[in-house]
């Protein structure tokens, strides 16, 4: 992990206008620490860095999602590496939607608007009404790209899409968020000589931003209930004695809580990295999850270019189940996407493809094999979905169901 060096030679050097958008964002960024009393704790660090209107990464201008580094993308997600995922989630879409007799959609960060798109035609292919699908984005910048996108549709299904500036109190339908649940605060703790501080970022006399480690007990480090339940949890798993970082989720909890309570009559889609609880507090994970994304390199260093790199975390998937279930909402299943997508007939979606027609067929079936493959993205990727009101199971979950690990 790379505290106090922000610009690691290995990695590219952003220009001069995005440099300027980074500096203005981190004076924002010390602003609010100074008025704070010096410290942040590290959720509110990451929700400034990413979405502090105009300026932060969601928000501003950074190229975000593409193939390559070159196109001056950071990372790539499902929807963009294969247009076939986006059909093959369709047919578990349109499952839900015709077991709970809906015809609504709701997708939440729809990124370049790609899933939606690739949702729209799958799902009027398969002769599925849809009567909304309405996009959830916190962006304005990824709204104008996701317009773009849908527009590009054109007539009757491009009008069936909405951006919604506030969630409705119930909704009747099916719910999607691919990546969402990662890119949402989580809050750090560290746990050195066998004791607990929240940590979070202050200022150093350079005004560089560093990791700063607070007492629970000091005003600034107390913690919530399930936060504090967590960490005890984690002491009685793994040797209370040695050093740990653990990240925790309210704010995706807090999240999975307001959709699952919205939602009156049917179902809900997460699709994300992440772990059920036991596995993911591990003694192999010992520097927790923090991931940052910038030009398709990965690293451990959240002060690096604010406003210009993603900051991530794998999601904890016990806590997003307890939060769902806790409205009263059903688990509907919780699989790696490699089932998912197998169960929902990605294979059958890739043979309609002509393996003669090489252009086409190749870079398919390379998606789809990354997509799938243990040692890519099927493995590490899980699918989890909540229900209420729905008549049967789901295809995408009849196989390989693993609620029982979480
Ligand atoms: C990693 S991107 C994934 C984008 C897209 N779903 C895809 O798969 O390409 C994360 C997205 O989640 C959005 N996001 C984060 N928190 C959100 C929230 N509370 N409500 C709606 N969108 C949110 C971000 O703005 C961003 O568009």
């Amino acid at each position: 992990m790379n505290q106090n060096a922000h610009e690691p030679a290995s990695l590219p050097v952003p220009a001069a206008d995005a440099l300027d958008a980074s500096a203005a964002l981190a004076a924002h960024i010390r602003e609010a620490i100074s008025q704070a009393g010096g410290w942040l704790p590290f959720d509110r660090y990451m929700e400034l860095a990413l979405y502090t209107p105009a300026l932060g990464y969601y928000s501003g201008g950074a190229r975000k999602f593409g193939r390559r580094a070159e196109d001056g993308s950071d990372f790539v997600t499902a929807p963009e590496l294969s247009p076939l995922f986006a059909q093959t989630l369709a047919r578990a879409l349109a499952q839900a939607l015709t077991a709970s007799g809906t015809s609504r959609l709701i997708e939440f960060g729809a990124g370049t608007g790609r899933l939606a798109a690739g949702i729209l035609s799958a799902l009027d292919a398969l002769g599925i009404p849809l009567q909304s699908y309405a996009i959830v984005e916190l962006s304005g910048e990824l709204r104008e790209r996701q317009r773009a996108t849908i527009d590009a549709l054109g007539g009757a299904l491009a009008s069936r899409v909405t951006w919604l500036d506030a969630l409705p109190d119930h909704f009747e339908g099916v719910v999607i968020g691919n990546e969402v649940l990662d890119a949402m605060p989580i809050a750090l703790y560290a746990r050195t000589a066998g004791v607990w501080r929240a940590r979070g970022v202050s200022v150093d006399e350079a005004g560089a931003f560093r990791f700063d480690d607070r007492p629970l007990d000091a005003p600034e480090g107390q913690t919530g209930k399930e936060d504090a339940a967590l960490l005890a949890e984690i002491d009685t798993q793994i040797d209370p004695g040695g050093d740990y970082i653990a990240e925790t989720h309210s704010a995706a909890a807090a999240f999975t809580r307001t959709v699952c309570s919205m939602l009156v009559r049917g179902a809900a889609f997460f699709i994300d990295y992440g772990f059920p609880r036991g596995e993911y507090y591990h003694p192999q994970r010992s520097q927790g999850t923090l991931m940052c994304h910038y030009r398709h390199r990965a690293h451990g260093d959240p002060f690096l270019y604010p406003g210009l790199q993603d900051i991530t975390a794998h999601v904890e998937f016990t806590r997003i189940a307890e939060a769902g279930v806790e409205t009263g909402a059903d688990l509907l299943g919780y699989t790696s996407q490699a089932r998912f997508l197998m169960n929902a007939g990605i294979t059958e979606a890739l043979g309609e493809i002509d393996p003669n027609d090489v252009a086409r067929f190749l870079p398919a079936a390379n998606a789809v094999q990354k997509l799938m493959s243990e040692a890519e993205m099927g493995e590490l990727f899980k699918v989890i979905a909540f229900s209420r009101g729905i008549d049967g199971a789901i295809d995408a979950f009849a196989r390989g169901d693993r609620s029982h690990t979480l």
